[in-house]
Protein backbone atom coordinates (compact mmCIF):
# COMPACT_ATOMS: atom_id res chain seq x y z
CA UNK A 1 0.00 0.00 0.00
CA UNK A 2 1.36 3.44 -1.04
CA UNK A 3 1.45 6.36 1.96
CA UNK A 4 0.12 9.55 0.68
CA UNK A 5 3.62 11.44 1.55
CA UNK A 6 4.79 9.14 -1.49
CA UNK A 7 1.89 10.23 -3.76
CA UNK A 8 2.38 13.12 -6.46
CA UNK A 9 -0.82 15.17 -6.99
CA UNK A 10 -0.29 17.31 -10.02
CA UNK A 11 -2.40 20.58 -10.12
CA UNK A 12 -3.38 20.59 -13.63
CA UNK A 13 -6.13 23.31 -14.90
CA UNK A 14 -7.44 23.58 -18.51
CA UNK A 15 -5.12 23.46 -21.29
CA UNK A 16 -1.71 23.47 -18.75
CA UNK A 17 -0.63 19.92 -19.67
CA UNK A 18 2.62 18.41 -21.22
CA UNK A 19 2.61 15.97 -23.38
CA UNK A 20 4.74 14.08 -21.81
CA UNK A 21 2.92 13.58 -18.85
CA UNK A 22 3.37 10.96 -16.43
CA UNK A 23 -0.06 9.09 -14.82
CA UNK A 24 0.11 6.46 -12.79
CA UNK A 25 -0.57 5.12 -9.09
CA UNK A 26 1.90 7.38 -7.92
CA UNK A 27 1.18 10.90 -10.06
CA UNK A 28 -2.56 11.29 -9.36
CA UNK A 29 -4.40 13.78 -11.48
CA UNK A 30 -7.14 16.29 -9.41
CA UNK A 31 -10.83 15.34 -9.49
CA UNK A 32 -11.89 17.80 -11.21
CA UNK A 33 -9.02 18.45 -13.83
CA UNK A 34 -10.79 18.04 -17.33
CA UNK A 35 -8.47 18.59 -20.39
CA UNK A 36 -9.75 21.46 -22.66
CA UNK A 37 -9.05 20.21 -26.21
CA UNK A 38 -10.60 17.16 -26.82
CA UNK A 39 -12.72 16.65 -29.76
CA UNK A 40 -15.66 14.37 -30.15
CA UNK A 41 -14.87 11.00 -32.00
CA UNK A 42 -17.87 9.77 -34.38
CA UNK A 43 -19.22 6.18 -33.92
CA UNK A 44 -18.06 4.52 -36.91
CA UNK A 45 -20.35 1.20 -36.75
CA UNK A 46 -24.08 0.76 -36.12
CA UNK A 47 -23.10 -2.19 -33.62
CA UNK A 48 -21.15 0.14 -31.71
CA UNK A 49 -23.03 1.78 -28.44
CA UNK A 50 -24.37 5.17 -29.72
CA UNK A 51 -25.09 6.16 -26.16
CA UNK A 52 -21.45 6.61 -25.09
CA UNK A 53 -19.83 9.38 -26.19
CA UNK A 54 -16.21 9.08 -26.92
CA UNK A 55 -13.81 12.25 -26.58
CA UNK A 56 -9.72 12.34 -26.86
CA UNK A 57 -7.37 14.97 -27.35
CA UNK A 58 -7.20 16.91 -29.90
CA UNK A 59 -3.89 15.98 -31.89
CA UNK A 60 -4.04 12.19 -29.97
CA UNK A 61 -6.99 11.92 -32.56
CA UNK A 62 -5.30 13.57 -35.62
CA UNK A 63 -2.61 10.98 -35.35
CA UNK A 64 -4.94 8.11 -34.64
CA UNK A 65 -6.51 8.94 -37.83
CA UNK A 66 -3.22 9.16 -39.77
CA UNK A 67 -2.08 5.36 -38.19
CA UNK A 68 -5.69 3.92 -39.19
CA UNK A 69 -5.33 5.00 -42.55
CA UNK A 70 -2.03 2.74 -42.56
CA UNK A 71 -3.13 -0.14 -40.57
CA UNK A 72 -4.45 -3.06 -42.42
CA UNK A 73 -7.37 -3.62 -40.13
CA UNK A 74 -9.56 -0.70 -39.82
CA UNK A 75 -9.49 0.83 -36.24
CA UNK A 76 -12.02 2.13 -33.68
CA UNK A 77 -11.93 3.80 -30.35
CA UNK A 78 -12.97 1.94 -27.68
CA UNK A 79 -12.44 4.05 -24.72
CA UNK A 80 -10.82 7.80 -24.90
CA UNK A 81 -10.98 10.48 -22.25
CA UNK A 82 -12.79 9.16 -19.26
CA UNK A 83 -13.63 11.42 -16.41
CA UNK A 84 -12.39 11.03 -12.31
CA UNK A 85 -16.22 9.82 -11.77
CA UNK A 86 -16.37 7.69 -14.53
CA UNK A 87 -13.29 5.88 -13.62
CA UNK A 88 -14.62 5.70 -9.95
CA UNK A 89 -17.50 3.52 -11.40
CA UNK A 90 -15.24 1.64 -13.45
CA UNK A 91 -13.41 1.03 -10.54
CA UNK A 92 -16.34 0.15 -8.46
CA UNK A 93 -17.95 -2.37 -11.42
CA UNK A 94 -14.39 -3.83 -11.44
CA UNK A 95 -13.67 -4.21 -7.66
CA UNK A 96 -17.43 -6.24 -7.33
CA UNK A 97 -16.57 -8.21 -10.03
CA UNK A 98 -12.93 -9.40 -9.53
CA UNK A 99 -11.89 -7.66 -5.67
CA UNK A 100 -8.32 -6.73 -5.43
CA UNK A 101 -7.38 -8.50 -8.07
CA UNK A 102 -8.96 -5.27 -10.21
CA UNK A 103 -5.98 -3.25 -9.34
CA UNK A 104 -3.97 -5.35 -11.73
CA UNK A 105 -5.84 -3.95 -14.50
CA UNK A 106 -7.88 -0.73 -13.84
CA UNK A 107 -6.44 2.56 -12.49
CA UNK A 108 -8.20 4.36 -9.51
CA UNK A 109 -9.15 7.40 -9.86
CA UNK A 110 -7.08 10.20 -9.92
CA UNK A 111 -4.51 7.48 -11.52
CA UNK A 112 -5.42 6.59 -14.89
CA UNK A 113 -4.41 8.61 -18.07
CA UNK A 114 -7.79 8.23 -19.71
CA UNK A 115 -8.23 11.18 -17.72
CA UNK A 116 -6.07 12.89 -19.52
CA UNK A 117 -7.31 12.65 -23.06
CA UNK A 118 -3.59 10.84 -24.52
CA UNK A 119 -4.98 7.55 -23.77
CA UNK A 120 -6.74 5.69 -26.03
CA UNK A 121 -8.17 2.12 -26.18
CA UNK A 122 -8.78 0.72 -29.37
CA UNK A 123 -10.43 -1.90 -31.38
CA UNK A 124 -10.71 -3.20 -34.86
CA UNK A 125 -13.41 -3.92 -37.32
CA UNK A 126 -13.49 -7.62 -38.58
CA UNK A 127 -14.12 -6.72 -42.63
CA UNK A 128 -15.64 -10.01 -42.83
CA UNK A 129 -18.19 -9.60 -40.73
CA UNK A 130 -18.31 -5.58 -40.54
CA UNK A 131 -18.08 -6.33 -36.28
CA UNK A 132 -15.60 -4.75 -33.81
CA UNK A 133 -13.66 -6.45 -31.98
CA UNK A 134 -11.58 -5.48 -29.08
CA UNK A 135 -9.54 -7.80 -26.83
CA UNK A 136 -9.20 -10.87 -28.87
CA UNK A 137 -5.51 -10.20 -29.11
CA UNK A 138 -4.90 -13.89 -30.86
CA UNK A 139 -7.76 -13.93 -33.18
CA UNK A 140 -6.26 -10.85 -34.73
CA UNK A 141 -2.80 -11.17 -33.55
CA UNK A 142 -1.25 -9.66 -37.33
CA UNK A 143 -2.70 -6.48 -36.92
CA UNK A 144 -2.32 -6.01 -32.89
CA UNK A 145 1.48 -6.74 -34.06
CA UNK A 146 1.79 -4.02 -36.55
CA UNK A 147 0.18 -1.84 -34.00
CA UNK A 148 3.22 -2.89 -31.80
CA UNK A 149 5.19 -2.54 -34.64
CA UNK A 150 4.53 0.57 -35.92
CA UNK A 151 1.79 2.77 -33.28
CA UNK A 152 5.58 4.86 -33.12
CA UNK A 153 5.51 6.08 -36.44
CA UNK A 154 2.11 7.80 -35.22
CA UNK A 155 3.15 9.06 -31.90
CA UNK A 156 2.23 6.64 -30.06
CA UNK A 157 3.08 4.01 -27.35
CA UNK A 158 2.09 0.15 -25.96
CA UNK A 159 2.20 1.75 -22.58
CA UNK A 160 1.81 -1.30 -20.45
CA UNK A 161 4.03 -3.64 -22.23
CA UNK A 162 4.45 -7.64 -21.33
CA UNK A 163 7.13 -8.53 -19.19
CA UNK A 164 7.08 -4.43 -17.49
CA UNK A 165 4.47 -5.32 -14.99
CA UNK A 166 6.26 -4.49 -12.05
CA UNK A 167 7.36 -0.71 -13.28
CA UNK A 168 3.69 0.55 -14.57
CA UNK A 169 1.98 -1.92 -12.29
CA UNK A 170 -0.62 -3.00 -14.54
CA UNK A 171 -0.78 -6.20 -16.52
CA UNK A 172 -0.39 -6.08 -20.65
CA UNK A 173 -2.50 -4.33 -22.19
CA UNK A 174 -2.10 -4.70 -26.38
CA UNK A 175 -5.05 -2.44 -26.77
CA UNK A 176 -3.64 0.81 -24.56
CA UNK A 177 -2.19 3.37 -26.56
CA UNK A 178 -0.91 6.40 -25.24
CA UNK A 179 0.00 9.63 -27.54
CA UNK A 180 3.25 11.18 -26.79
CA UNK A 181 4.29 12.75 -29.52
CA UNK A 182 6.08 11.23 -32.54
CA UNK A 183 10.14 12.14 -31.27
CA UNK A 184 9.68 10.78 -28.04
CA UNK A 185 7.20 7.65 -29.24
CA UNK A 186 10.49 6.70 -31.31
CA UNK A 187 12.74 6.84 -28.73
CA UNK A 188 10.95 4.70 -26.21
CA UNK A 189 10.05 1.95 -28.99
CA UNK A 190 13.83 2.02 -30.02
CA UNK A 191 14.72 1.35 -26.25
CA UNK A 192 11.70 -1.09 -25.61
CA UNK A 193 11.14 0.94 -22.27
CA UNK A 194 8.18 2.20 -20.62
CA UNK A 195 7.18 5.61 -19.89
CA UNK A 196 8.04 5.12 -17.05
CA UNK A 197 11.85 3.84 -17.67
CA UNK A 198 11.91 7.00 -20.53
CA UNK A 199 11.43 10.01 -18.18
CA UNK A 200 13.52 8.72 -15.30
CA UNK A 201 16.72 8.38 -18.05
CA UNK A 202 15.48 11.97 -19.07
CA UNK A 203 15.99 13.16 -15.47
CA UNK A 204 12.37 14.07 -15.64
CA UNK A 205 10.61 13.87 -11.69
CA UNK A 206 9.17 10.08 -11.47
CA UNK A 207 8.00 8.90 -8.50
CA UNK A 208 8.16 5.24 -9.49
CA UNK A 209 4.88 2.16 -8.74
N1 LIG B 1 -6.67 0.09 -17.68
C1 LIG B 1 -5.91 1.27 -17.34
C2 LIG B 1 -4.81 0.93 -16.40
C3 LIG B 1 -6.81 2.34 -16.77
O1 LIG B 1 -7.82 1.99 -16.16
O2 LIG B 1 -6.47 3.50 -16.91
ZN1 LIG C 1 -6.86 2.05 -21.47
Amino acid sequence: MLEKKDILYYNLVGDNMDVSILVNKNNLLNASYVPRNLVFVPSISEHLDSHHQIFVEKETYSHFIKMNEKCPMKMYIVSGYRSYQYQQDLLEYYYKKDGEECYSYVASPGTSEHQTGLAIDFGFIDASTNMPVSQEVDQYKSAFDWILKNAHLYGFILRYPEGKEKITGYKYEPWHLRYIGIESAKEIYKNQETLEEYLERKSCYVKRV
